[in-house]
């Protein structure tokens, strides 16, 4: 492994931090030495109706998982993210929204963003929804899509966001698990100019959901939509008739704050169930430390709110800490490839969060773009998602941020709640590449496939060794798959699924995924469920899904198809398999290349080598391992001859 660069931290921004070298590893001692004291002294951070007198209550072992933090004290999320900081801010901006459009701006303050909360939280009352229902959000990138969230925290519902990516069967299948009441969604969407039919969407997947009773409307474009009377209502005619006075519910601080459905290796997402106040405490002080966020600075993450990103650093960690987050309704490319950096100069962000697919078709554009523009407020830069390339790292870092902004590399889960593994600006030195060292209270461990602990330099599997508050709680309504998934390759550790080497510096560099899990684009999808739809097809008699290295977007999708006997491989077919796949799970699941393969590599046990199908895929055949295991090793002469990925 060839090393890379360090990048010192900078004295003007280290003078500045919350949080510089020294203190970082004074911090993080405390954290590990003494997890109740340390936590005890940092739940104070949110606002308590009753005070915590329990820090923490964690089994990881298998026979018993259970995780609890703070858990004889009361809360309210939405209280934390508005109420709280009424006094001081109401006049201040919450939420920056620009529109796809760039003619399209607004700016919310804390006083209004509470009275639409409080009013949208009347709504959901006067239609039944209390405490423990579920409403299901899908929406556009608009701050309804925030104040929807924040009215379920307010009266203790639960809520489930659903991508507005997502297809009509997946929304139903998402509904379907959490037995939602209600839909929140609107009309249209706007995306790089153009319409996503949310309203129709939505319409399609409650045909099959017997638990809907109502569907709430935000009307974003008018576009002309179908109509429900009894069950369709207007957002803003609902709102119109209830009153801005609604109380906070006192919430357990391990009451349910949301589930987020995510994919795993097998079977069909998960909804990964988030509680209350560990996550609060955790997500608004990683928002505060690791983005070094001082009042009054205008922070921006690119990602959806549909993604455990967008809830945690969008909606609940910046506003818990009361900073003015901007939510972006377009796409990185629309007008132009200018749009990020113009939006940077128009509403002066100083702190800038998004993805290495992202960045990368950014960087395809070349510096012309960015060059056009100023972006001196940027302070700070961050990254999300997926591994970043130090190609894209130092253009990043040397272009867009003019090497003046440190850059975090944040890595962290759905499941892990918040950021796990990260630089802070003013305590840690990066190498392009490396998510560096772990957050306060975070263990992180390499373990062999033995589980085996593996000390310094080294390279294994990712564990956790101790609960950290933002951890989730358990898979809804499945505790037992929740212990099978993460509690029993490595008993007693919470298992991640991603590999990851450590360094001589003690800094960890995570190299992807160990599962049947892929990365494209950010975005998370099984294998298993991109199979699921292709098999679908009356001419599929097998499918086998694999990912290889895709310049844009971290890891394409590849898909090798056996068709029944007697069907022939065409053009035509290729496209139907495609839209098999948009229809069933959404247009991110396309594959980018299918092989029709007369057979795929199986054992004589009947279980397919995914390894070989893996290099093949990578275009890397000359080492395949043994073959000589397999029930028919002439499928793979067949398979190398025909691989679609050459170069
Ligand atoms: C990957 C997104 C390398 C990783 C917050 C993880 C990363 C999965 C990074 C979780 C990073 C996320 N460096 N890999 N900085 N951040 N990942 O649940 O494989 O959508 O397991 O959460 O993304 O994806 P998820």
């Amino acid at each position: 492994m060839t090393e890379v660069e360090t990048y010192q931290v900078d004295d003007e921004i280290a003078k500045n931090a919350w949080v510089d070298e020294p203190t970082y590893f004074k911090m993080y001692q405390q954290s590990v030495d003494d997890p109740e004291g340390f936590w005890a002294e940092h739940g104070k951070r949110i606002h308590w109706f009753k005070p915590f007198s329990k820090v923490k209550d964690v089994n990881f072992g298998a026979n018993d998982v259970h995780i609890r933090w703070f858990y004889d004290g009361t809360t309210n999320a939405c209280y934390n993210c508005l109420d709280r900081h009424l006094p001081e801010k109401k006049d201040e901006t919450a939420i920056i929204w620009e529109g796809d459009d760039p003619h399209e701006s607004r700016h919310i303050s804390y006083g209004e963003a509470y009275e639409e909360v409080c009013r949208l939280a009347n709504v959901l009352k006067a239609q039944g929804v209390g405490k423990g229902d579920r409403v299901t959000i899908y929406m556009p990138m608009v701050p309804e899509a925030a104040y929807a969230m924040l009215a379920c925290a307010r009266i203790g519902a639960i809520h489930s966001v659903v991508f507005g990516g997502f297809s009509p069967d997946s929304l139903a299948s998402r509904i379907q698990d959490a037995e939602a009441k209600m839909v929140i969604t609107a009309d249209e969407g706007l995306r790089g100019g153009r319409k996503v039919p949310l309203k129709k969407n939505t319409d399609e997947a409650v045909t099959n959901c017997p638990t809907i009773e109502k569907v709430l409307v935000v009307r974003r474009t008018g576009g002309s939509i179908e109509w429900e009377d009894g069950r369709d209502l207007w957002y803003h005619e609902e709102l119109a008739k209830v009153s801005d006075d609604c109380p906070a519910e006192e919430m357990d601080a391990e009451d349910p704050l949301f589930v987020l459905y995510t994919s795993g290796s097998t079977g069909k997402p998960k909804g990964v169930l988030h509680t209350t106040a560990g996550y609060m405490v955790f997500v608004a002080m990683t928002q505060q430390y690791i983005f070094d966020y001082h009042d009054g600075e205008v922070y921006w993450c690119t990602a959806d709110v549909g993604w455990v990103t967008g809830h945690s650093y969008i909606v609940y960690g910046p506003l818990a800490n009361g900073a003015t987050t901007l939510i972006f309704e377009g796409v990185p490319n629309y007008p132009s490839p200018s749009r990020h950096w113009e939006v940077i100069d128009k509403h002066k962000v100083n702190i800038y969060y998004t993805a290495p697919t992202a960045i990368r078709a950014l960087m395809r554009e070349g510096e012309g773009p960015v060059k056009k523009t100023s972006r001196k407020s940027l302070r700070i830069l961050g990254t999300v998602g997926e591994p970043i390339n130090p190609e894209a790292w130092r253009w990043y870092h040397d272009v867009v941020g003019e090497k003046r902004c440190p850059v975090v590399d944040t890595w962290w889960q759905t499941e892990t709640g918040g950021i796990m593994i990260s630089p802070l600006p003013g305590a840690t030195p990066q190498k392009p590449g490396s998510a560096t060292r772990p957050f306060f209270g975070i263990k992180p461990v390499i373990v062999d496939s033995d589980g085996h602990h593996l000390e310094g330099a080294t390279q294994g599997n990712l564990c956790i060794a101790d609960s950290w508050p933002g951890q989730m709680r358990t898979v809804y309504g499945d505790h037992e798959r929740f212990v099978q998934t993460y509690f029993s390759s490595y008993p007693g550790k919470y298992f991640t699924g991603d590999g990851c080497r450590r360094d001589e510096d003690g800094y960890y560099w995570i190299t992807g995924r160990v599962d049947d899990v892929l990365n494209v684009s950010g975005h998370r999808m099984g294998t298993a469920e991109i199979e699921s739809a292709l098999v679908l097809h009356d001419k599929v008699a097998e499918a086998a899904v694999v990912g290889y290295p895709h310049d844009l977007k971290g890891q394409g999708i590849y898909a090798y198809v056996t068709l029944v006997a007697g069907e022939e491989p065409s053009e035509a077919l290729r496209k139907e398999l495609n839209d098999l796949c948009r229809k069933e799970i959404g247009p991110i699941a396309k594959p980018d290349l299918i092989q029709f393969a007369p057979g795929l590599p199986k054992t004589r046990s009947g279980k397919i080598m995914r390894r070989i199908l893996r290099k093949i895929a990578e275009d890397d055949f000359s080492n395949l391992g043994d073959t000589t295991t397999l029930a028919d090793p002439t499928v793979v002469d067949d398979l190398i001859e025909n691989r679609m990925n050459r170069g």
